[in-house]
């Protein structure tokens, strides 16, 4: 898998990825759509919360087919895509028609281009009836997920096969019910407890009703994950205690879901989101500084993108590696970088793409990477600001303009090559 080419007189090595890979950018539903009404997330803008209301976003609502024409055109093979629960189900026993047709119509063009779907059915939002029952930790969360689930895959089986059941789970368990910084707004172990409890066997219950809808209709099997946020865990100083956090923060953050999952045999791959790394500094045996304590001197010189994080490209191999215990496909679900810079956009794709071939060589199947994120969009309570997109948006006039990386990024895509 390591070729070489010829560029101005010398020789350069040229690495080869897998020829049936999957390239791609990522979205979500809320952040790129646009008017998202009957979420928890708009109600909550609404009142005041977070940097700025997400309103129009990139009103990808209605210019997904302009939006899939340049994913076309800069040859990505598959796309990551959310759809809205709070847009399918307004209300508790209201199931939209339209919305439906909508995103039937969203698969069908993705299909038309000859790209693959990739498409995660809960991504940080929430129907606001849901929230106002009691949400995530109501015992009858996982029921009416699976009623939801329910009827996105009556209408989309035939043209879906990659499925992301949750995206992120403990991301949105630790920012909505444990640091209380997005709706509802919980600072509640007890509830956290609950909640963690309930997307777990939301995502088992879900991977089970997919897979039996595609036996019925005698499809071919889907292939469902979650898409799990993995940072690597990196002692600032190699102390002992300092390891023992890295140790406890790997077993509770990074692996102990996926023992769970993969212990009930509901993961066909696993979906990673990788962006950078977490220098762990526990200055105490303190179970806050074990768990979350980092670094905070900026004592180091590396690259970092516009809200701090440092570009650790390493860590995407460290990540992948251990990963090999499970025996599963791996699927980079996300991985970018927010940057006014668009040349360190690319460096960041190119570097972290190098590492991820790495693991490759060292016998990690990963079968596809979907870079985050396709266009800039709402970044949750960081609003606007954050600029993660190939494309760039002019959020005053709506209009898209492709960035250099993406173009570089699209020979990749191309030629599943890189110089
Ligand atoms: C989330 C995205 C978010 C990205 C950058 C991921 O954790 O899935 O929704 O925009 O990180 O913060």
């Amino acid at each position: 898998m390591l070729g070489f080419f010829f560029v101005s007189g010398i020789i350069q090595p040229m690495i080869r990825f897998p020829s049936d890979f999957l390239w791609g950018a990522a979205t979500s539903a809320h952040q790129v759509e646009g008017n998202n009404t009957g979420s928890d997330w708009w109600k909550w803008e609404q009142s005041g919360g977070g940097k700025e209301p997400s309103a129009a976003a990139c009103g990808h609502y209605e210019k997904f087919r302009q939006d899939f024409d340049l994913v076309r055109s800069l040859g990505h093979t598959c796309h990551r895509l959310s759809v809205e629960w709070s847009r399918i189900q307004p209300a508790e026993n209201e199931f939209s028609d339209q919305a439906i047709a909508h995103y039937k119509d969203v698969i069908s063009s993705l299909r038309e281009r000859h790209i693959e779907p990739v498409v995660t059915l809960h991504h940080f939002t929430n129907p606001q009836w849901f929230s106002d029952k009691g949400g995530w930790s109501h015992p009858d969360a996982v029921k009416l997920f699976c009623a939801y689930v329910d009827r996105v895959i009556d209408a989309l089986a035939g043209n879906v096969t990659y499925w992301v059941t949750i995206n992120e789970p403990l991301i949105y368990l630790f920012y909505s019910h444990i640091a209380g910084d997005w709706p509802p707004n919980k600072r509640s172990l007890i509830q956290a407890v609950a909640v963690r409890k309930n997307l777990i066997r939301s995502h088992i219950a879900a991977y089970r009703l997919i897979h039996a809808a595609y036996k019925k209709r005698s499809l071919a099997p889907p292939r469902v994950s979650i898409a799990h946020h993995m940072p690597a865990y990196v002692a600032c100083t190699c102390t002992i205690r300092n390891r023992a956090a890295v140790w406890l923060r790997n077993r509770l953050v990074n692996y102990n879901i996926l023992d769970i999952l993969s212990r009930h045999k509901t993961l066909d791959y696993i979906g990673v989101n990788y962006y950078s790394r977490t220098l762990v500094d526990a200055e105490s045996w303190s179970i806050p500084d074990l768990l979350f304590r980092s670094c905070c001197r900026n004592h180091e010189t590396l690259a970092k993108n516009s809200m701090g994080w440092e570009v650790y490209p390493q860590g995407i191999y460290e990540v992948l590696m251990k990963l090999r215990k499970y025996r599963l496909p791996v699927f980079i679900l996300e991985n970018g970088i927010c940057t006014g810079d668009d040349r360190l956009r690319w460096e960041y794709i190119r570097r972290h793409l190098l590492k991820v071939h790495e693991a490759i060589q060292c016998g990690i199947r990963v079968i596809g990477y979907t870079y985050w994120s396709l266009m800039d969009n709402f970044e949750w309570d960081k609003g606007f600001d954050p600029r993660f997109g190939l494309i760039g948006i002019d959020y005053r006039t709506g209009s898209r303009t492709i960035r250099e990386s993406a173009r570089n990024y699209s020979a990749v895509c191309a030629t599943s090559q890189l110089e």
